[in-house]
């Protein structure tokens, strides 16, 4: 063993003084005496990125993570050489650099610290491996908390927490278990009401440790390759999320139906056993629009073939499904087993794609198959044949959407659970190890898979689920979050998952409804339901070991509980896909913690279960057995009870009822909420009004609605409509303002305005400046009010 006692000895090493500044026009360097490299580029006024090289080089510069559309560029920059630190000054922020030491404290134009070094860049040598250990420590004030981090089964707040990224099959995982099946190395931190966000861009294993360790200090490091983190000012979480989302990627708008409900279970087979399943949807008149297939549609597990014994003829049978409105979606996996006289075996053998040991011999693993090798999908070569091996599936058979699964990738009877580390990658083009690239694996095989549906599928869109992922993974594929339990904690895990991702740049995200693993009674059924048809992605799944799991398996009473809320989803559709389109627009969260939503109120900063749906819904799930209702805060403003027009005062705690067959749901005051008729599946209806449902409030307030052709690309050439409402409440009257754009022409004519908590009765009615008879716009005696789609301006007048 060669050892360097020299160096041992000296353990951490730390920057020296620096002895060298040059400016590149938004790129600053700083060279310290020991050889130390600090990068600083501005990539906008309130965005930088800072990498630190040893030895006075920097790796080639290459992620996977950043997104090829980010927007950049700077304002001002300016720099100013003082006696003990250089200033670098933006028109938001300031950068200050120790000359002596090297450390960094950034703050805002008034001198509030938002972010500074504790002991700053240092590095170990990795003596084993070669390269270093690279570590940041920053200090960590009373009351600064910490959020983000992609899939973490922890409470929201994670400050006190130590977390891992390190993407790993953790089948029924527990509370607070580490690491999960996610990388997403981005937090946000919030100090004195003030936001910012640090991505620490390396897919090595990486740690966080929020004054878990020592009180005082938040620290990041990982196991090789560089420091390497950008940094975000707010001071508003949002602009903190949105700056993150933008640099990492947003996914296009999938198609509509990919947000209705899906039904999935390991597994549905033969086809007879599917098409029971889906006449039953149809029969009970419980909406869905895909159903699943998990690996035993295929032969002997091996991908891109099917059992002939169980499907026959899979061409007809997806056709069948999808005259009855169902979309079915397949599994593939990563593994491909080593089989001679299998062709996708065959084929990569022949053009040497599967990942190699370091010594030569080719990785092997062993999965559902048996003994497998693994395509190496960093190389570019091998996505683009992965790519291709889709074809028969999706443009001869007519599957809708892939689902690939582990892809971590996950290895069954080694400790390790994955590949060994000394396996080796092409990186495209930048040769490295397992310790690497596996982070990046699995969401470079559901990108390989997302270029192949895309392209086999258009004209319409792509539906791509990935298990593993890592930053950026969300412009390719939806996610959910694996294996999960039948029990009232993992209800709790589902709710605090979905947040977490939606405000870590992941808003596509669902989990197993119900449980993976073991099996829910009726009740935890019921609740989960409730809660899940407000995540983004809305699929029951469960392994077959425990018992039945579809929406009519627990009993009557429980099956209509499940029905009224599908339907409650399929009304929301409007409402979600105009939420999905401000996330693809401008990357703004689909769910949103409370902290997200009002950072400056101190109460939301540990809250775990309320959140907004959207950014007028408001949500808070039963977690309970055996409970009629609940403890909630309400954030600060006015909401109506979605069930009952209730109006509530927010900025304090209080008790909610809500029986078996209800959620606690409330509704932002202002608020125009969109919604469709129930439809058993996306498409099935002609859209022939749309409602909205609209809440007084004394003031103003915007409310959007996003519509198109709910699949194919037309939308990307003008052929969307959004409408702008602008709401605006008085004493004794409601103006409602129209601003439309997009040139889709929507399929119904008029809207029917359902007016919630009117405090006045009206007397008259403007359209469009103009008086009309109140007969011809249909003034019900119910607060009902039928109007033609395209006015500019609704006067409601009272008495
Ligand atoms: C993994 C997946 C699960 C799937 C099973 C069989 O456990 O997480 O969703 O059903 O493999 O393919």
């Amino acid at each position: 063993m060669i050892t360097n006692t020299e160096i041992e000895k000296r353990g951490n090493q730390f920057p020296d003084k620096i002895v060298d500044f040059k400016r590149e026009n938004d790129k600053i360097y700083f060279t310290t005496n020991n050889g130390v490299i600090l990068e600083i580029t501005i990539l906008r006024d309130s965005m930088l990125r800072l990498r630190y090289a040893t030895e006075y080089v920097f790796e080639p510069d290459f992620s996977y993570a950043i997104s090829s559309d980010v927007s950049l560029g700077y304002n001002e920059l300016s720099v100013a050489d003082q006696s003990q630190e250089y200033i670098i000054t933006t028109n938001k922020i300031k950068v200050h650099v120790n000359k002596g030491d090297l450390k960094v404290e950034i703050t805002d134009l008034e001198g509030q610290v938002l972010l500074g070094d504790e002991l700053g860049f240092h590095w170990e040598e990795n003596f084993e491996f070669g390269g270093n250990v690279v570590k940041m420590s920053k200090i960590s004030h009373s009351g600064e908390s910490y959020y983000g981090m992609g899939d973490k089964a922890s409470h929201t707040n994670l400050k006190g927490k130590r977390v891992n990224n390190w993407v790993t099959d953790t089948y029924a995982y527990g509370k607070d278990q580490e690491p999960l099946y996610k990388a997403i190395p981005f937090y946000i931190g919030l100090k004195d009401g003030i936001s910012y966000g640090v991505f620490f861009d390396n897919s090595f294993s990486s740690y966080f440790d929020f004054a878990s360790e020592r009180r005082n200090v938040t620290s990041f490091w990982a196991d090789g390759g560089e420091m390497n983190y950008y940094f975000f000012y707010g001071p508003k979480m949002a602009q903190v999320v949105e700056a993150y989302t933008d640099l990492t990627g947003v996914p296009e708008l999938p198609p509509l139906w990919a947000l209705g409900f899906h039904q999935s279970k390991w597994s549905y087979y033969p086809e007879r056993q599917v098409k029971k399943i889906a006449s039953t949807f149809r029969k009970l008149r419980i909406p869905c629009d895909a159903i699943y297939l998990d690996i035993d549609y295929m032969d002997g597990f091996r991908c891109f073939t099917w059992n002939k014994k169980h499907f026959p003829d899979p061409k007809r049978m997806v056709e069948e499904l999808e005259s009855d409105g169902f979309k079915v979606v397949t599994m593939i996996d990563p593994g491909i087993k080593i089989d001679r006289d299998y062709w996708v075996y065959r084929q990569a053998m022949e053009h040497g794609y599967f990942c190699r040991r370091a010594d030569g011999p080719h990785f092997k693993g062993r999965v559902w198959p048996g003994d497998c090798k693994f395509p190496d999908f960093t190389n570019p070569k091998v996505r683009e044949w992965w790519a291709g091996l889709y074809k028969e599936m999706i443009a001869d058979m007519g599957v809708r959407g892939v689902w690939n699964d582990m892809n971590e990738p996950a290895i069954m009877e080694v400790p390790s659970k994955t590949a060994n580390l000394d396996v080796r990658h092409d990186f495209d083009g930048h040769p490295c190890s397992h310790r690497k690239a596996h982070n990046v694996y699995g969401m470079q095989m559901v990108r390989a898979t997302y270029e192949g549906i895309k392209k086999f599928t258009f004209p319409l869109r792509p539906f791509v689920l990935t298990r593993a992922a890592y930053s950026g993974t969300q412009r390719y594929s939806a996610t959910w979050t694996g294996d999960n339990v039948a029990t009232w904690e993992h209800l709790w895990l589902a709710n605090v998952q979905m947040q977490r991702m939606c405000i870590s740049g992941y808003s596509f995200v669902g989990s197993d409804i119900g449980g993976f693993a073991e099996q829910p009674n009726g009740e935890l059924f019921a609740r989960w339901i409730q809660l899940a048809i407000f995540h983004p992605f809305c699929r029951v799944h469960s392994s077959g070991d425990h018992g039945d799991q579809e929406p009519w398996s627990f009993g009557e009473e429980i099956t209509g509980i499940v029905r009224k809320f599908i339907e409650l989803r399929y009304q929301l559709l409007p409402y979600l896909y105009t939420m999905f389109h401000k996330y693809v627009k401008s990357g703004v969260p689909m769910l949103q913690s409370l902290v997200f939503y009002d950072q400056e109120d101190s109460q939301t900063h540990f809250r775990t279960d309320e959140f907004l749906f959207g950014e007028q819904l408001l949500v808070c799930p039963i977690q309970e057995p055996n409970a009629q209702g609940r403890r909630m805060y309400f954030p600060r403003g006015n909401w109506y009870n979605y069930w009952n027009d209730e109006k509530l005062e927010g900025g304090v705690e209080r008790w909610v009822p809500a029986d078996i067959d209800s959620i606690p749901l409330y509704v932002r005051e202002g608020a125009m909420i969109p919604k469709y008729p129930v439809q058993q599946y996306v498409g099935e209806k002609e859209i022939g009004e749309l409602y909205l449902d609209v809440y007084y409030k004394e003031g103003t307030e915007i409310s959007l609605v996003y519509e198109d052709q709910q699949d194919g690309y037309d939308y990307k050439k003008g052929r969307y409509s959004l409408r702008r409402f602008r709401l605006k409440g008085k004493d004794n009257a409601l103006i409602i303002q129209q601003f439309k754009d997009g040139n889709y022409i929507t399929p119904y004519d008029r809207f029917i305005l359902k007016l919630h908590g009117l405090p006045f009765t009206v007397a008259a009615v403007h359209l469009d400046n103009e008086p009309v008879d109140p007969q011809t716009v249909k003034l019900n005696g119910d607060n009902t009010i039928e109007v033609g789609k395209d006015f500019t301006e609704l006067h409601l007048i009272g008495t």
